[in-house]
């Protein structure tokens, strides 16, 4: 137990204290007058008021907020058109993504305002203003239709935490096309799976990034994708490191010659409101990443509203998400989000430990930045690291929290309450996934009650419940199946190129309402309590990786017969990841083969799937149909007593053996 946090007026402040673990948690902190009184939404009875209006009466709150919030080159005539999971939103309207996100700006107050705050790994600093970004993305829309681009045409993002990565992604959405961005840290051989998946014409990557003092080999990972890319006809290479690389002629061109000579305006089209704005692939249960496709004004829309509300946005906020552009986070809540609500966005691009586990707070200090969100797994490594680094900093020009990607642990919560948030800060808890587009259960700061551990409630619009298998409510505080039962702007409208897939995915298990893939709880007072994924997908430091993914990198290697990955918990990355595998006769088991499978992996999806711990076994437990029984093995793992019901094992010497081992 912790020693009870004292009450502090004007402060977020604790009405009871109890123990820490989220199945009994029970601390509620209310937001301070303070707060309340600054707040874009300042009470749990004008939440309320708003929620229901949303989901009892969606198309007269979502045709007010499109008109408010949007800007619009024509006019839409419908609302919201068709059944779940076929529908679409603001009909017959159309407008420009890019043109939302900046020239709304201009010739008004934030003209001259930055948008883009830059700090580089090693210390440099660029700003942005509206004004500036709006030439950039203009040049650079004109290179890209230079190059031959049309609206329609995929192009693929494999850039460091540049600014330069945000102004690529809108020039993609003021022509159109249809950008597909690639975690830097993803190997050559998942970057080319993405683009063959979705065929894209260009791809943008840079000279190299910095991390950790090195340099992130960007290019020449490119160049061995596109040994087997035949869609692609140009590379568009930023130079940041001036790291030597290969440029090959006919088809790489650096950014700063296409640039030079491009005009300075460009004139934006309009496209329709379901214009596809980008694919994001993210891991599913099954088979290969999946293309989560988002379109345009539905997707701007919840990633605006959510933006406004969620971290209470002022004029004079300055924003920090740690979040890289290569997952849903940063297209969300640093570009589309934050830069449509004129927001001034920091970025920066290396470890949180370089040079010193202080990097963030030293960040926070020099730019006087006033909303942090970032993910539990990198609090609880800041945790670790010690309070000492924390507390040479001031960190007084923070006034909001945010947390995305895990359950955060009430220990966590609460160190980063105290420890950053000087238990001055709310915290907002975050649920959502590259398939919501925007943030889906989240407290609003100036209005909902926290508590630690729990996502609290839905946003606008979000019909979420708990079920049981067979789709029924479940009873208040009984675990079940997080689903939405009602289609909401910004949710994604297909898988790339696999229609089928999408509907199976999510629409397969409940006709009709869309499945999480997330356990959950909803308590008394009706705040969800997210568990984590129930499918074959794990989360791993905040990262989604498919079991199935990883088990097929693993057999690729000519030594595996049979591999099977699971989850096992982890104090800091929430979930380690421990593959059994099985090996082909004439290879023994040995730690330098142990060794290079999991350089494999790396080399197949890249270094964050690597798995910790490889496990060698003789056989692996099956059911009678030849089903590998990953609950069994997930058990095995946690080093835990194997529970549940072991009748349709086929062999359970098999779980007595690999019990032994290790
Ligand atoms: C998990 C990241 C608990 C969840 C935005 C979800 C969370 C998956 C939270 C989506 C949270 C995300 N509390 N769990 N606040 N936020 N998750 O697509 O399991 O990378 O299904 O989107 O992360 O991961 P994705």
């Amino acid at each position: 137990m912790r020693s009870a946090p004292k009450p502090k007026k004007s402060a977020t402040h604790v009405t009871d204290q109890t123990i820490t673990s989220v199945s009994r948690e029970s601390r509620v902190f209310r937001p301070s007058a303070e707060f309340q009184r600054q707040a874009n939404l300042g009470s749990l009875a004008a939440y309320k008021k708003l929620y229901a209006e949303s989901v009892n009466s969606p198309e007269k709150f979502w045709k007010r907020q499109a008109e408010e919030q949007l800007v619009w080159r024509k006019p839409f005539k419908t609302v919201m058109k068709g059944a779940m999971p076929d529908t679409k939103w603001f009909v017959g309207g159309k407008l420009n993504v890019a043109e939302n996100c900046i020239d709304r700006h201009l010739g008004t107050a934030r003209e001259n305002k930055a948008a883009i705050i830059f700090e580089g790994e090693p210390g440099d600093v660029r700003t942005m203003t509206y004004k500036q970004l709006h030439l950039h993305v203009c040049r650079l829309a004109h290179v890209f239709e230079n190059m031959g681009l049309v609206a329609g045409d995929r192009v693929a993002i494999y850039l460091p935490m540049v600014p330069e990565a945000m102004i690529t992604m809108l020039a993609c959405a003021r022509i159109g096309a249809i950008h597909t961005v690639v975690f830097g840290g993803f190997s050559p051989e998942a970057l080319k799976d993405r683009i063959n998946d979705c065929k894209a014409k260009l791809v943008v990557t840079a000279d190299g990034g910095w991390r950790r003092g090195k340099i992130i080999e960007l290019k020449p990972n490119v160049d061995k994708a596109l040994e087997g890319t035949p869609s692609v006809q140009t590379v568009l290479v930023l130079k940041r490191t001036a790291n030597p690389i290969n440029m090959k002629e006919g088809r790489d061109v650096w950014w700063h010659d296409a640039w030079e000579g491009a005009p300075n305006q460009h004139k934006a089209k309009a496209f329709d409101s379901e214009n596809p704005l980008f694919i994001l692939y993210t891991s599913g249960s099954t088979g290969k990443p999946k293309g989560v496709l988002h379109t345009s004004a539905g997707y701007l829309l919840g990633a605006k509203l959510s933006s406004h509300y969620v971290f209470d946005l002022k004029e004079t906020d300055r924003y920090f998400c740690s979040a890289d552009i290569g997952w849903i986070t940063g297209h969300s809540y640093v570009v589309y989000g934050l830069l449509s609500n004129g927001a001034t966005v920091f970025i920066y691009e290396g470890a949180p430990n370089q040079p010193e586990p202080d990097r963030f707070w030293r960040m926070i200090d020099r730019h006087s930045l006033t909303i942090l969100y970032t993910a539990p797994t990198a609090i609880r490594a800041f945790m670790r690291w010690g309070d000492n680094y924390v507390l040479r900093h001031r960190l007084d020009s923070l006034r909001l929290l945010g947390s995305v990607g895990e359950p955060i642990n009430p220990e966590a919560w609460m160190w980063y309450h105290t420890m950053i948030g000087k238990k001055r800060c709310p915290i907002v808890d975050t649920w959502w996934q590259t398939e919501t587009g925007a943030i889906t259960i989240t407290p609003l700061p100036g209005a909902t009650p926290l508590k630690p551990g729990s996502a609290t409630l839905p946003f606008f619009g979000i019909a979420a419940k708990i079920v049981d298998d067979k789709g029924k409510e479940a009873p208040r505080n009984s675990g079940g199946k997080l689903v939405i039962t009602k289609p909401w702007p910004s949710m994604l409208r297909t898988l790339w190129g696999d229609d089928a897939r999408f509907k199976q995915a999510y629409f397969s298990e409940f006709p009709g309402t869309y499945f999480t893939g997330d356990g959950a709880r909803q308590d008394k007072d009706g705040y969800f309590w997210i568990v984590g994924r129930i499918d074959d997908v794990l989360n791993v430091s905040g990262h989604r990786i498919g079991t199935a993914e990883i088990e097929s990198a693993l057999v690729s290697h000519p030594s595996v017969a049979e591999a099977a990955a699971v989850g096992k918990p982890d104090d800091l990355k929430g979930q380690a990841l421990v593959v059994f595998v099985t090996l082909k006769s004439g290879h023994e088991a040995s730690e330098a083969l142990k060794e290079s499978l999991r350089a494999h992996v790396g080399k197949e999806i890249g270094s964050l799937a690597k798995p910790d711990q490889v496990r060698f076994a003789a056989s692996l437990p099956k059911t009678r149909s030849g089903k590998i029984m990953r609950r069994i093995l997930k058990d095995i793992a946690a080093g835990t007593q194997v529970k549940g019901d072991t009748s349709t094992l086929e062999d359970f010497s098999v779980v007595a053996s690999l019990q032994q081992e290790e």
